[in-house]
């Protein structure tokens, strides 16, 4: 095991000693009496004693053109098939069979940043003319057809989940690299995942400004071509129908303006696709414990009957509802949570272009009375710079929410506190939900309508998710033992990703070899999955989480892995050595932090610090943004040469370094300090 995992099992196993339970507290009964799901015995029916079979309740709230034939089928463990043979289609599963009875009814609300712009409200009917229509000039102009795969880097606007069903509607993958992501980071995506088109718009708003979104993608597309895919064809919507917002012209021969190309399918009407189960819906890439960001496979059917369920059981959602999730679309949660399970439930959901704050403090809650939005969904790190920024404003608008979702990192109870008072006025439940890209769905959370609220923990699996904690040993860790260890889910579930796209043996390594024994079994029970997160589990049997055992940065709720940090920093040339550490942040949770020695001869300036930094939000975007560069003469090595990033984290964090005697060069440590210090 390396030092690194091992700094972070025992720092935060120490802060697992001085938790202090939380209270119980339970839903307000006016909440409990609407809930989808009030009945305790849903876990009974949901025990390893009945599984897989359970699983097809979930499978029963779609539409399905053929049933499956096997529940589960596990020939190629650890890649699970579910609802082997059904068919079925996402688009068709969001859309179409909604129309007879609410085709009236808005699918999407959609919230320009500016406030002087309307709110756009997308009915079903209208999303099915749009997504026909575009899936149309998919199949036609751009050539596309079942199985390929297309990038798709936009903002949020309406337009983005029109994109994505109608590839769903003709089965194809699609890839959405989150919007505010580098040209560089988005070739990488298109290159790994070979897609010829790649989608985009010309431009929108984030914080007052208009951005100029189409020169983003000109550069992707020549990065891609470098590393060895070309983008045969670039679609450009337009955030003004109409209007050309965007300073880079259209490429002659490459690039397609939508809005225009359009015209040519007014009124046509596209089949949607039978497709397998097990066929793949999209990919995700995340960011993992070495350099390369994987792509997350996840399949249709299993993907799509676990995400509705978890809408409406754990989200609680109803048709009369209006539900917010603040996510940005181009991650797991906006996929699952603001598309493809409110949709399939015919639910009305809130996209919002730009920031939670902009022009101010009360823009959320605006947005919420505006709307009247009764569900709402966000990150810690958007709870906390609302309470930071304005912690009265909720107060002064007219809303009420019934139900509010944290999700994304661990929320401190006072944080939950605040979230619950102020925001929810002490009268939403709150679901806080753990779970990761590759889930596809919720793993831990407490079922609203059943089981008491206690801040700052999930709660126990979801009904139909096993967890388990193991030691580094595989040694069981029970629940009350006071003790952290590693997360693992015991069984497999239908909203699981099938596997790293085009790596089987990466996605078998990282989330199963550690505690597999037989790696030839074609038994569930003896491949658990590894969620490589941290945790306690009280008697009570709800978890907690504690973070990452892996070396990934969780950042505002977001993924960077230090590799992909590190070899960024090593782009620049000068560079010898970098290593990044996470640093506590108040808003953010944590934030990157840099070291870096040069190269022999090379001595250090501001510039080169800049052009260190510049070089990391080039590669992978202002999410990566390190707090410090700090050129150092040397990094604490251990004797065999390998990095201490765990010296480097104290210093950073200001805490103590521990012995250092037994390093290479323990003289390092204090000069890089000092620096620090400064
Ligand atoms: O460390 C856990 C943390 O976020 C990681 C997953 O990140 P990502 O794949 O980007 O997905 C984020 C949205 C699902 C996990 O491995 N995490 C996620 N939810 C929680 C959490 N940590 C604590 N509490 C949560 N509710």
């Amino acid at each position: 095991m390396s030092e690194q995992k091992n700094v972070v099992e025992t720092s935060e196993a120490e802060i697992a000693v001085h938790w202090q339970e939380e209270e119980y507290i339970t839903p307000p009964p006016a909440f409990v009496g609407q809930a989808n799901l009030t009945d305790p015995a849903i876990y009974d029916r949901f025990s390893l004693d009945n599984f897989p079979d359970y699983y097809t309740e979930f499978a029963q709230l779609l539409t399905w053109y053929k049933y499956w034939d096997e529940v589960l089928d596990t020939s190629d463990a650890p890649c699970w098939k579910w609802f082997k043979g059904g068919k079925l289609n996402a688009s068709f599963n969001c859309i179409d069979r909604h129309l007879a009875q609410h085709k009236n009814k808005t699918a999407i609300h959609f919230v320009p940043e500016p406030e002087e712009e309307r709110v756009q409200h997308v009915t079903y009917q209208e999303l099915y003319v749009r997504v026909n229509e575009f899936a149309a000039l998919l199949r036609d102009t751009a050539g596309l057809k079942r199985g390929d795969r297309v990038t798709i880097h936009m903002p949020m606007s309406a337009e983005l989940p029109i994109t994505m069903l109608a590839c769903a509607r003709l089965g194809v993958i699609h890839s959405v690299v989150f919007g505010g992501f580098s040209a560089n980071a988005c070739a990488d995506r298109i290159i790994d995942s070979n897609s010829r088109v790649l989608i985009t718009m010309d431009a929108y708003y984030r914080g007052g400004n208009l951005l100029n979104h189409k020169a983003v993608e000109d550069e992707a597309c020549t990065i891609a071509e470098e590393g060895g895919q070309k983008v045969d064809m670039l679609l450009v919507w337009q955030r003004y129908p109409g209007k050309y917002s965007s300073d880079s012209p259209p490429v002659p021969g490459r690039d397609v303006v939508v809005n225009e190309e359009l015209k040519n399918y007014f009124g046509v009407r596209v089949e949607p696709e039978k497709m397998l189960a097990e066929e793949p819906l999209f990919l995700m890439y995340t960011s993992g414990t070495t350099g390369k960001p994987k792509g997350c496979q996840h399949g249709t059917g299993g993907y799509l009957s676990y995400v509705t369920a978890m809408s409406k059981y754990i989200q609680d959602i109803h048709l009369e509802d209006v539900y917010w999730c603040m996510a940005d679309i181009g991650w797991i949660t906006g996929h699952s949570f603001i598309v493809y399970g409110p949709l399939a439930l015919a639910a009305s959901t809130v996209i919002y272009e730009g920031v939670p704050t902009y022009p101010d403090a009360g823009r959320s809650w605006r947005i919420a009375q505006q709307l009247d939005v009764n569900i709402f969904h966000t990150a810690p790190t958007a709870i906390r710079a609302l309470r930071k920024i304005g912690p009265d404003e909720p107060a002064k608008y007219n809303y009420t929410f019934k139900h509010m979702t944290t999700v994304g990192e661990p929320i401190e109870p006072e944080v939950w506190r605040w979230y619950r008072e102020v925001v929810g006025r002490g009268e939403a439940v709150i679901v806080d939900t753990y779970w990761q890209t590759e889930t596809g769905g919720f793993l831990c959370s407490t079922v609203p309508g059943i089981n008491p609220m206690k801040a700052g923990s999930a709660g126990p699996g979801v009904p139909g998710i096993h967890p388990i904690i193991f030691d580094e040993n595989g040694k069981v860790i029970e629940p009350g033992a006071g003790k952290a260890g590693n997360i693992c889910i015991q069984n497999p579930w239908p909203g699981c990703f099938q596997t790293v796209w085009g790596d089987r043996d990466r996605f078998v390594k990282s989330y199963f070899s550690m505690y597999n024994k037989n790696p030839d079994s074609k038994d569930w029970r003896d491949w658990p999955y590894m969620t490589g997160d941290a945790a306690v589990q009280s008697a009570d049997g709800y978890v907690r989480i504690l973070g990452r055992i892996d070396d990934v940065i969780n950042v505002s709720g977001h993924r960077l892995g230090t590799k992909e940090i590190e070899s960024a920093a090593l782009t620049v040339p000068e560079v010898a050595e970098a290593a990044v550490v996470p640093v506590a942040h108040e808003i953010k949770g944590k934030e990157p932090e840099l070291y870096v020695s040069l190269k022999p001869g090379i001595q250090p300036s501001p510039e080169l610090q800049q052009k260190i930094a510049d070089a990391i939000v080039f590669e992978i975007g202002k999410i990566a943004k390190c707090k410090n560069v700090w050129l150092v003469p040397d990094m604490p090595k251990t004797r065999s040469g390998k990095i201490m990033r765990r010296v480097l984290g104290a210093i950073s964090n200001k805490g103590d370094v521990g012995n250092v005697m037994t390093l290479a060069n323990p003289e390092v440590v204090e000069e890089i300090q000092k620096m620090v210090a400064e």
